[in-house]
C-alpha cells in the first residue's frame, strides 16, 4: 500500500512525478504529496489530504519547477488521513525528506527515544521517525555521508519498509532502500535520467528498462544510473530487465474508469495469457517458467492454493480444475489463515500462490511457510518481476497487463486460465488426462478470447446492464448463488458488488440455501444466480423456483440459447455455451459488468473504492 515515485534527470520533474502517482493511486488515496528541488536550490513541499486531484490543484495554484523530485500517495496506517500526515516528511532542519511504503513496527520505541533526544514530531506517522533517524545519523558519526546515514537508520527499523530519501545537500542523488515485503521497488533506466517507483505503471511512459530491488537492498540513484548495495554496504549488481508492456496498457484511453477498460479488454488480455502456451502440434501445454520436473509432478500427493480476496476465489475454481484433470487432492486456503495455522507441509506437496500484485503480504508469508516446510512453490502472478515471482521455485505469469482499477477483473480471468493450463499440464504429466480430452480442452481454450470478445462487445453496445443497474441500484442486499465449478463465481460476483457499490451481497453455494440463507429471501432481496447448462443445471433451476416461490427477484447468468430459464428468471445476463471448464471464465464477466454499472449508477468512485488499496502490503 502507498505508492512512491522519484525522478532525477534534466526534464521537469513535477509532471513526471504527478503522472506516476496517478498510475499508483490504486495503492492508496488518503493523501498525496511531493518534494521538489526548485531551480533556485530550495526544497519545496506540496502535500494535500485526499486524492491526487487535490495535490494537482495545489500544484496548479502553487507551481514549482525542478528536475529532481519524490512523490507519494498514501494509504493511512499510522495517523489519520490529513495534510500533516501526508508524505514527504522532513527532518527538523528541513533538508532531508522521506517517502515510505510500509510500517515501522518499532515506531513507538523509536519515537519515544527521538523525542527524549529533542526531536519534535510534526505528524502522527511512523515515517517521520525514519527521517529523524537519518538526520540523527547524518550529524552523528556518519561524517555527513548520506548513504551511511540511511543505512544506519534503516538498520534500526523493524517491519517492512520501502523508502526514498532526498537531501538538499546531495542534490545529485536519490537514495532508496527496501526492507522486507514492503511492496515493489522498481528502478527505471532512462536516457540520462532515472526513475524509482513502487510499480511499473508509474514509469512505463518513460522507460521499460528496469531493475527490481529485493529485501535488504539499497540504491543510490543519480542521473546517470544506479549503484546498488545491501544494507550492510556490500556492492551488488542487479539484473536489468526489459518489460514488454506497452505504455498505453497503463492508460485509461477512451474509457471512463480503469475498471471499465479492464473488463472490456478481457478478450485481448486472455489472448495474451494464452499466447505461446497452447502447443497444438503435440497437444500439450507450455509452461517453461513453472520449473516443475515430471517426477515431482508425478509424485505430488497434495496441492495447496493460497491467496486472498478475488485471487482466493480463483483458487476455488482451480481446485475443480486440478482435482478433475490431475486427480490430486487440492486444498484452498486464505493466505492470511494458512500462515498462522502451522500448516502440514511436505516435500510431495505443491503450494501455489495466486496474486495479481505479487506483493500481498499474507500471500508472501504463506509461501514462506510452504518453502520452509519443503514444498514445491509456484506463483500465478501478474506483476512482472514482483516478489512472488522471484521467491518461488516456479511461476506462471498471468500476462493480463497492468491492472489499475482497485477491483480485480482481468487478473481474475487470467488466473483462471493459468489454473486451467496448470491443471491440464499436471494431468498430462501424471497421466490422468486422456489425450483426446486434452486436445479438446486446448481447442476450447483457443476459442475463449474470441467468445469473451463477443460477449463483452454485445454487453457494451447494448443497454442491458445499465437497465439492470437502473432497476436494482436501490436495493440494499443481494444474494449470489452458484454451484459446482461456478459456485466461486457467485462469491466473486458478490465481492465485486460490495466492494465498489457498497451494497451488501453474500455469495453462497446454491445447495446450502435451504440450510439458512433462504430465510432472507423476500421481495427486498434480489438473487443473482449462475445457472448454466452444466451438470448442476436442474438443481440451479430448482433454486430459482424456490426464490420465486418466496417472491424474490432473480437475475440469472444463463446460456444465451437457454429458452427454459427465460420463463423462470426475471432477468437474463447471457453467456455463450462452452465446455464446463471454460464456463467460469465467461460467467464472471456479466457479474463484473453488473457490479460496475451498479456502482456507476450509485455515483460511487469505481476505481478507488473507499478504504481499499490494491496492493495489500501490510497486515
Ligand atoms: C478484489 C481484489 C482483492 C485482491 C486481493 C489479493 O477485487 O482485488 O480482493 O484480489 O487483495 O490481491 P493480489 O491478487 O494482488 O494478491
Amino acid at each position: 500500500m502507498c505508492g512512491i515515485v522519484g525522478y532525477i534527470g534534466a526534464r521537469a520533474a513535477t509532471p513526471i512525478v504527478l503522472h506516476g502517482l496517478k498510475q499508483l493511486e490504486y495503492r492508496g488515496y488518503d493523501s498525496a504529496g511531493m518534494a521538489i528541488l526548485d531551480t533556485d536550490g530550495n526544497l519545496q513541499i506540496r502535500r494535500e489530504e485526499g486524492k491526487l486531484a487535490n495535490l494537482e490543484r495545489l500544484v496548479d495554484a502553487e507551481p514549482v519547477n525542478g528536475s529532481v523530485a519524490i512523490g507519494h500517495t498514501r494509504w493511512a496506517t499510522h495517523g489519520p488521513p490529513s495534510q500533516r500526515n501526508a508524505h514527504p516528511h522532513r527532518s527538523p532542519d528541513g533538508n532531508i525528506v522521506v517517502v515510505q511504503n510500509g510500517i515501522v513496527e518499532n515506531f513507538l520505541e523509536l519515537r519515544n527515544r527521538l523525542q527524549g533526544q529533542g526531536y519534535e514530531f510534526a505528524s502522527d506517522t511512523d515515517t517521520e521517525v525514519i527521517v529523524h533517524l537519518i538526520h540523527q545519523h547524518y550529524h552523528n558519526g556518519s561524517n555527513a555521508d548520506l548513504t551511511l546515514a540511511v543505512r544506519r537508520a534503516v538498520g534500526e527499523l523493524q517491519g517492512p519498509s520501502a523508502i526514498v530519501v532526498f537531501d538538499k545537500a546531495h542534490p545529485d542523488r536519490l537514495i532508496a532502500a527496501r526492507l522486507g515485503n514492503a511492496g515493489g521497488v522498481v528502478v527505471g533506466y532512462g536516457d540520462d535520467e532515472m526513475y524509482i517507483a513502487s510499480d511499473i505503471p508509474a514509469i512505463l511512459q518513460h522507460t521499460r528498462r528496469v531493475a527490481f530491488m529485493e529485501n535488504r537492498q539499497m540504491a543510490v540513484i543519480t542521473q546517470q544510473g544506479a549503484q546498488f548495495m545491501d544494507i550492510e554496504g556490500q556492492p551488488l549488481t542487479l539484473k536489468e530487465m526489459e518489460i514488454d508492456w506497452d505504455a498505453e496498457s497503463a492508460e485509461k484511453g477512451d474509457f471512463e474508469h480503469y475498471m471499465q477498460k479492464e473488463i472490456y479488454e478481457q478478450g485481448r488480455s486472455l489472448t495474451d495469457t494464452l499466447r505461446g502456451r497452447l502447443n497444438f502440434a503435440q497437444n500439450r501445454i507450455e509452461l517453461d517458467t513453472l520449473n516443475l520436473k515430471p517426477d515431482v509432478a508425478q509424485a505430488l500427493e497434495k496441492v495447496t492454493i493460497v491467496a486472498c480476496g478475488t485471487s482466493y476465489f480463483a483458487g476455488l475454481v482451480g481446485k475443480f480444475f486440478i482435482e478433475q484433470l490431475a486427480r490430486v487432492s487440492v486444498e484452498v486456503d486464505y493466505a492470511s489463515e494458512y500462515r498462522y495455522r502451522q500448516p502440514l507441509v511436505s516435500a510431495r506437496q505443491m503450494v501455489v500462490a495466486i496474486t495479481q500484485s505479487g506483493e500481498t503480504v499474507d500471500t508472501l508469508a504463506a509461501l514462506e511457510e510452504a518453502r520452509n516446510g519443503g514444498a514445491f512453490t509456484a506463483a500465478i502472478v501478474n506483476a512482472i518481476g514482483s516478489q512472488a515471482a522471484r521467491v518461488c521455485d516456479g511461476h506462471i505469469y498471468m500476462h493480463a497487463g497492468p491492472e489499475i482499477g482497485v477491483a480485480s477483473t482481468k487478473a481474475f480471468t487470467a488466473s483462471l486460465v493459468d489454473l486451467l493450463l496448470l491443471a491440464i499440464y499436471l494431468g498430462q504429466e501424471r497421466g490422468t488426462l486422456p489425450a483426446a480430452e486434452a486436445a479438446h480442452l486446448l481447442h476450447e481454450l483457443s476459442r475463449l478470447p474470441g467468445l469473451a470478445g463477443e460477449l463483452l462487445e454485445d454487453a457494451r453496445s447494448g443497454h442491458l446492464y445499465q437497465q439492470l443497474a437502473e432497476r436494482f441500484h436501490i436495493y440494499h442486499n443481494f444474494l449470489y448463488l452458484g454451484r459446482g465449478i461456478n459456485y466461486p463465481i457467485a462469491l466473486e460476483g458478490a465481492l465485486k458488488l460490495k466492494e465498489i457499490s457498497y451494497i451488501h451481497a453474500e455469495g453462497y453455494p446454491a445447495g446450502e440455501m435451504k440450510h439458512g440463507p433462504i430465510a432472507l429471501i423476500d421481495e427486498e432481496m434480489p438473487t443473482v444466480v449462475v445457472a448454466l447448462k452444466d451438470r448442476v443445471y436442474d438443481k440451479m433451476i430448482s433454486q430459482v423456483e424456490q426464490v420465486k416461490a418466496r417472491k424474490g427477484l432473480v437475475l440469472a447468468v444463463a446460456n444465451a440459447d437457454d429458452q427454459y430459464i427465460q420463463s423462470k428468471a426475471d432477468f437474463i445476463m447471457p453467456v455463450p455455451a462452452v465446455h464446463e471448464m471454460i464456463s467460469p471464465i465467461l460467467a464472471v464477466m456479466p457479474l463484473q459488468i453488473l457490479a460496475y454499472e451498479m456502482a456507476c449508477r450509485r455515483g460511487e468512485d469505481v476505481d478507488q473504492p473507499r478504504n481499499l488499496a490494491k496492493s495489500v502490503t501490510v497486515e
